[in-house]
């Protein structure tokens, strides 16, 4: 594990912050660089906008303290998991505390959800890819990728991994925006994009409602999400739409026992 930086500062003002970013966006500033004892300004702002997001604290982070509080799995995967807002907040809903695994690419971040941890939390963070995940040849019960998915350039590929780091009738929860919205936003009445989204997936400018920074976003329509994770084995169990506007989706898959094809006949 990397060496944490102290992130000291008090984040009253990070609403400001949010500002600031995106002010420095706006200025054609491409690397957010970090600020001594404050750790990186977009993880700061990242993890604001986290606080004060109605889809992640009214829709997600409800459902699923519930279904952890049910399942009570002892080994927790979120991939791509920021900075850390969403585990953290769940692990304080529940009565006792699974062994969190959080990975993410962005090591600012990962530096945030380290320093912020509550202490009960029994957490690794580890920067890195969710490939270096499967290089650890670890399986877990429970393997979430919330607002991940559609942020990595090979969505199908992430989901053939994701289920593959399942234990034994493990569970895949996954948190998607609705994509007709950001498509729609793009497009106005254009005709093409919808017809890319209906035929494949649609690759969109997209900027971070919470730090103003553009990333890019493979819109891909929810129905096809469903159909790779159920070819890995998997049945749907939730599928519920939720947010002030059902901006969101919330997808949990449950992992089947593998069972052996029957002998062939003589
Ligand atoms: C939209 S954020 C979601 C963060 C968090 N799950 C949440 O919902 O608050 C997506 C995160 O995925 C991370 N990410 C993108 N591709 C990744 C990959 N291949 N492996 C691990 N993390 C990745 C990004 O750095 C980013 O922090």
């Amino acid at each position: 594990m990397p060496g944490f930086a102290r992130v000291d500062a008090a984040v009253s003002c990070a609403a400001s912050i949010a500002e600031t970013v995106r002010v420095m966006h706006l200025e054609g500033m491409e690397q957010i660089t970090t600020m001594p004892g404050m750790g990186s300004l977009e993880a700061l702002a990242w993890d604001e906008g986290c606080q004060n997001d109605p889809v992640r604290n009214e829709f997600l982070i409800p459902k699923l303290a519930k279904i952890l509080a049910t399942e009570r799995p002892a080994t927790v995967l979120d991939v791509g998991a920021g900075t850390g807002y969403i585990p953290r907040i769940v692990d304080s809903h529940l009565d006792y505390h699974p062994q969190w695994t959080l990975v993410d690419t962005n090591a600012e971040r990962m530096e945030l959800a380290e320093k912020r941890k509550l202490p009960a939390m029994k957490m690794l963070g580890v920067v890195g890819s969710l490939d270096d995940i499967v290089a650890r040849s670890e399986t877990y019960n429970v393997v979430m990728l919330t607002f991940t998915l559609l942020e990595t350039d090979n969505p199908l590929s992430m989901v053939a991994s994701a289920t593959g780091l399942l234990a034994e009738n493990g569970l895949v929860i996954i948190g998607v925006p609705d994509v007709w919205r950001d498509v729609l936003a793009v497009t106005g009445a254009g005709q093409v994009l919808p017809y890319q989204l209906l035929t494949g997936t649609v690759d969109l400018p997209k900027i971070d409602k919470f730090t103003g920074a553009a990333y890019p976003f493979y819109a891909m329509r929810t129905e096809s999400l469903i159909s790779a994770v159920l070819s890995h084995f998997c049945v749907l169990e939730k599928f519920e739409r939720g947010g002030p506007r059902g901006e969101a989706y919330l997808l949990v898959f449950r992992q089947q026992r593998r069972v052996r094809s029957a002998t062939p006949r003589a």
